[in-house]
C-alpha cells in the first residue's frame, strides 16, 4: 500500500501570515506521535500561488483518518477553531465533528480566531519518491 499525502491549502491575507506561522512555530507537535505519521511541513508561497501549504505524509488514508478525529488533532488545532473566519470548507471528505475546522469549539479568547480565511484538503497517493540515500522521510 502507497503512503498517502495530504495537504491542507490554506489561504491567508498578508496581515495574518506572520500570525500563521507564529501559531505552527507554537504548535502542540502531536502530529508526531500519531500513528502511521510520516511527514509534515508547512510551505510559504514564494512563487506560483499564495497560498500556504500544510504537507503532511501517512502511512495509510485510516491512519489520517484517525488522527484527524483523535484529540491529538483538536488540541493541535485549537487556536485555529476559536470562534469565527474559516469554517472548514472544501476538505472534500466531510469533516462532520467540529474539530478544529475554524469552528465547532468556539472559544474566542482575544488572539483566536483562524489565521486563514479558507482551507482546501488535497490527497495524494505517493507513486515514486525519493531523497538522499542516508536521510529523508523514509529513513526518518
Ligand atoms: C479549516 C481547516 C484548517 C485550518 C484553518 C488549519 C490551520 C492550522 C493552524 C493555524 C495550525 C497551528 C496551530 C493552531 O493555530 O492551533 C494548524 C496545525 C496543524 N494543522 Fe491544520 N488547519 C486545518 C485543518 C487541517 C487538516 C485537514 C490537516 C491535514 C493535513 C491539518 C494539518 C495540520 C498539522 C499537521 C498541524 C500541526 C499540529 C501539531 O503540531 O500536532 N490541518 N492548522
Amino acid at each position: 500500500m502507497p503512503s498517502v499525502v495530504k495537504i491542507n491549502v490554506l489561504t491567508v491575507p498578508e496581515e495574518m501570515r506572520r500570525e500563521l506561522e507564529k501559531r505552527f512555530a507554537g504548535r502542540a507537535g502531536m502530529v508526531e506521535s500519531a500513528d502511521g505519521f510520516e511527514w509534515f511541513e508547512l510551505l510559504r508561497p514564494v512563487e506560483g500561488s499564495d497560498r500556504y501549504l500544510v504537507y503532511t505524509r501517512w502511512r495509510s488514508e485510516e491512519d489520517f483518518r484517525r488522527w484527524q478525529e483523535s484529540r491529538a488533532f483538536q488540541a493541535g488545532h485549537a487556536q485555529a477553531a476559536a470562534e469565527g473566519g474559516a469554517q472548514g470548507h472544501g476538505h472534500g471528505q466531510g469533516h462532520g465533528h467540529g474539530q478544529g475546522h475554524g469552528h465547532g469549539q468556539g472559544h474566542g479568547h482575544g488572539q483566536g480566531g483562524p489565521a486563514a480565511t479558507d482551507a482546501e484538503l488535497w490527497s495524494f497517493e505517493v507513486v515514486e519518491s525519493a531523497g538522499p540515500k542516508s536521510a529523508g522521510p523514509e529513513e526518518a
